[in-house]
């Protein structure tokens, strides 16, 4: 019965062929075809609604993200309300950079496919194959924002992505300091926030969200999969990656707001709920080498205190975590 309704949404595209049509056309009720079309979404068709014209096919699948199944579905005012949705690009964080500098509105989103460079925190690789979600966003704060404050941001995506992530059932996603999403110890993605500033103003903010979500464990190399994990992994099958993408814009919308009105003191505070590290042993990798400590807490700027030796503790304001236990 899909294949009969892909066959009749393809006869129709671009255009678009109403749920009664549809109906008629098979022999089926309205709620069975509404079933079979999110059935289809499900397997990674891209098929839009609308309330008067119907289902259109947006995007031939299996699992391709386009601006066309992502947007029907956001209930944002700004995010994701400009897309550059590409099948591959070297970074979109590269891509978003060029179109923040040129004047793109804030809110603008770039995601593709596939990134053939995509890079991590710290200057290392991000490896991006299809099936992941790989995206930036344009932010620019409307206020008199110092540079200094930017890293407010990274903590203020997290939070937002692990409460998009956390609305999904089986996935009880932590932060790991300073915003790493992991799942049992084991790295879900990443946000790499890059910026440009004006003498004491920031001029804009790219955040970049990498999320392992349609990827199966045994594709990432090697040195990577015992470490890593994915959505669908987790969620027991491939998810919708256009309506985790509007989720987590939901999200990320909402949490920016509240950044910019009420300042770091909330979002700090939810990323201490949210919190995977403290209270362990950690492995601090700096640009100037790796230790060892316990991690106690994370003080109102967002540095991790960790004690190196009893009495003796470090405030690190940046690089990376590993759990030892
Ligand atoms: C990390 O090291 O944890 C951050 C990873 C960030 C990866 C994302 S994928 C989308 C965006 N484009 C990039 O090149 N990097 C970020």
């Amino acid at each position: 019965m899909r294949g009969r309704i892909l066959e009749i949404l393809r006869e129709h595209a671009p255009g678009a062929v109403s749920g009664e049509d549809l109906a008629r056309r098979l022999g089926l009720s309205r709620t069975a075809v509404w079933k079979h079309i999110a059935a289809l979404r499900r397997d990674g068709y891209s098929i839009a609604a609308a309330p008067r014209s119907g289902y259109r096919l947006t995007g031939e699948g299996p699992d391709r993200l386009t601006a066309e199944a992502v947007q029907p579905l956001l209930t944002t005012a700004v995010l994701g309300r400009s897309f550059d949705c590409l099948t591959e690009v070297d970074s979109t964080n590269n891509r978003a950079k060029d179109l923040a500098r040129a004047g793109a509105p804030e809110g603008t989103v770039v995601s593709a496919e596939r990134q053939t460079g995509g890079r991590g925190r710290l200057g290392r690789s991000w490896y991006s194959p299809h099936g992941g979600l790989w995206f930036s966003v344009i932010l620019r704060p409307d206020l008199d924002l110092i540079p200094a404050r930017a890293p407010e941001a990274t903590f203020m995506v997290a939070v937002a992505v692990a409460d998009a992530l956390r609305s999904y059932p089986g996935l009880s996603v932590g932060i790991k300091w300073p915003n790493d999403l992991v799942v049992g110890g084991r790295k879900l993605g990443g946000i790499l926030t890059e910026l440009a500033a004006e003498a004491e103003r920031l001029e804009w903010l790219v955040v970049g969200i990498g999320l392992n979500v349609n990827i199966e464990l045994e594709a990432f190399p090697p040195a990577l999969r015992e470490a890593a994990a994915s959505v669908s992994a987790l969620a027991g099958g491939p998810v919708d990656r256009a309506r985790l993408l509007a989720e987590i814009l939901q999200f990320l919308e909402r949490w920016y707001r509240l950044w910019l009105a009420q300042g770091f003191g909330p979002v700090i505070a939810a990323w201490r709920e949210r919190q995977e590290c403290l209270g362990r042993r950690v492995r601090i990798f700096t640009g100037r080498g790796e230790w060892c400590g316990r991690a106690l807490a994370v003080d109102d700027e967002g540095a991790l205190l960790v004690e190196r030796a009893p009495g003796v503790v470090q405030r690190v304001l940046s690089g990376d975590v590993l759990l030892e236990n």
